[in-house]
C-alpha cells in the first residue's frame, strides 16, 4: 500500500542542517529521488492528492526543507535555496503530469468498457389508437361542431328494428341488398344488424316528439364475400335530424360540409338519386377522386366519382314508427363505412388491413 505519510516520518528525523558543506545536497537529492518515487507508485487521483499533501502542502516534506534553509550557513543559504526550490517546480510538474495521465487512465477505461454515457435510452414503445378509432372521432368532431349528439344503440338486433320498422317488411325485395347473420335458435328474428339505421327508430322513440340531431356509430355484420372493399364486419356511422320544416338543402350542406373537413375544402362532391325503402326522395353523395383528381383511375373505375354514402329524407312510415307525426315533422338520415373513407384518405387498398393486427400497417398512423 501506498502510505504517502511514510518518507515524512522518516525525513522527519532527519535534520537538513548541514555538518558537512555539501550535506544539504545529498538530502535535497534524496528527497527528490524518493519524491518521485513514491509519486510513481500513486495509482488513482486520490493517492496523487495524499502526495502532495505529504510532500508540497503546508506540513510538507519540502515546505520543512524550505523553512529550515535559515539555519544553514549564510554562505550555503543561496544555493540551498535555488535547489529547493528548483526542486519544488520539478516535484509540482511531476505532480501536473502524474494526475494527467491518471485522469486519462480512467477515460481510457471507461471508453474501453464501450461506456457511452451520451447515449439516450431506449423508450418504451407506445400503444396507439387504431386508424378506424382515429377516423370515428375525426368524424364525431366535425359532427359535433355541427351541433350532433351520438347516440349508441344494439349491435344484437331484432329483424322487426333491422328491418321491419324500417319499411323493409318481410319478403321485401330489398332485403337482398343486406345479407346477414342470424343468431341461432331464433327463427331468424335475432341478428347481428347490417347497418346502424335500426338506430334511428331506438333515438326517435327515445326523444319523440322533440327534434333530434345524432350521429349513431358503431360496428355492422353482413354476410359478405371477402374481398378489398367488402369484409364481414365494419364500421358505420348514421346520422339522424328530425324537426319542423327540414329539407333536402339541410341535408346537402349538412353532407357537403362534411366532405369538405373530412378530405379537404377543394373536394368536389355530387347527389345522384339512389334508393333505399326508409328513405324518400334517396341519394348517394359521390366525392371527387382523391386519387386521381377526378381524371379517372382503377380506384373509382375511371368514372372520376368516389360514392361515399347513403342518405334521404326520413320516410313518414319511418318517421311514425320513430313516433313523429310526418303531417308535422320531417327529417333527413345518412349512413356511411368509416374504413372505405379512411381508404380513400390514406391510400388503402385492402379493407383486410384494418383487421389483420399487422404492426407494419398500424404503426403507420398516428
Ligand atoms: C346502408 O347501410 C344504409 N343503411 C345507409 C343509409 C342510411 C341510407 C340512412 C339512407 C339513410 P349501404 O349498404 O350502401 O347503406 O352501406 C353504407 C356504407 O357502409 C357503404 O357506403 C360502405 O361505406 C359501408 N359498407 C357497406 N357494406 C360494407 C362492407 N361489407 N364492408 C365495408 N364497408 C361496407
Amino acid at each position: 500500500m501506498y502510505d504517502p505519510l511514510r518518507g515524512l516520518r522518516r525525513g522527519s528525523s532527519v535534520s537538513i542542517v548541514a555538518r558537512r558543506s555539501d550535506e544539504w545536497k545529498i538530502y535535497l537529492d534524496d528527497l527528490k529521488t524518493r519524491a518521485l518515487g513514491d509519486l510513481e507508485k500513486a495509482s488513482d487521483v486520490e493517492a496523487a492528492e495524499a502526495w502532495r499533501i505529504a510532500y508540497l502542502g503546508r506540513k510538507g516534506r519540502l515546505t520543512h526543507v524550505l523553512r529550515g534553509i535559515s539555519e544553514l550557513p549564510p554562505d550555503q543559504r543561496p544555493a540551498a535555496g535555488k535547489r529547493a526550490n528548483e526542486i519544488k517546480a520539478d516535484l509540482t510538474a511531476a505532480l501536473a503530469d502524474k494526475t494527467a495521465e491518471l485522469k486519462a487512465a480512467v477515460l481510457q477505461a471507461a471508453e474501453a468498457e464501450q461506456l457511452d454515457v451520451t447515449l439516450p435510452g431506449r423508450s418504451p414503445p407506445l400503444g396507439r389508437l387504431h386508424l378506424t378509432t382515429q377516423t370515428l372521432r375525426e368524424m364525431y368532431e366535425i359532427f359535433a361542431r355541427m351541433g350532433f349528439q351520438i347516440f349508441e344503440s344494439p349491435e344484437v338486433e331484432t329483424d322487426e328494428y333491422n328491418f321491419q320498422l324500417l319499411n323493409i317488411p318481410h319478403g321485401h325485395p330489398a332485403r337482398d341488398m343486406w345479407s346477414s347473420f342470424y343468431i341461432e335458435g331464433t327463427d331468424d328474428q335475432v341478428l347481428l344488424r347490417t347497418h346502424t339505421s335500426p338506430g334511428q327508430i331506438h333515438a326517435m322513440r327515445r326523444y319523440a316528439p322533440e327534434p333530434i340531431r345524432v350521429i349513431l356509430p358503431g360496428k355492422c355484420y353482413r354476410y359478405e364475400q371477402i374481398s378489398p372493399r367488402y369484409d364481414i364486419q365494419f364500421y358505420q356511422i348514421e346520422g339522424l335530424a328530425v324537426g319542423e320544416a327540414i329539407t333536402m338543402a339541410d341535408l346537402k350542406g349538412t353532407l357537403i360540409e362534411f366532405a369538405r373537413q373530412l378530405f379537404g375544402r377543394q373536394v368536389e362532391a355530387r347527389f345522384r338519386a339512389s334508393y333505399f325503402p326508409f328513405t324518400e326522395p334517396s341519394a348517394e353523395l359521390d366525392i371527387e377522386c382523391i386519387i386521381c383528381g377526378g381524371s379517372g383511375c382503377r380506384v373509382c373505375k375511371h368514372t372520376g366519382w368516389l360514392e361515399i354514402l347513403g342518405a334521404g329524407m326520413v320516410h313518414p312510415v319511418v318517421l311514425e314508427n320513430g313516433g313523429y307525426d310526418p303531417a308535422q315533422f320531417s327529417g333527413f338520415a345518412f349512413g356511411m363505412g368509416v374504413e372505405r373513407p379512411a381508404m380513400l384518405k390514406y391510400g388503402i387498398e385492402d379493407i383486410r388491413y384494418f383487421l389483420a393486427n399487422d404492426l407494419r400497417f398500424l404503426e403507420q398512423f398516428g
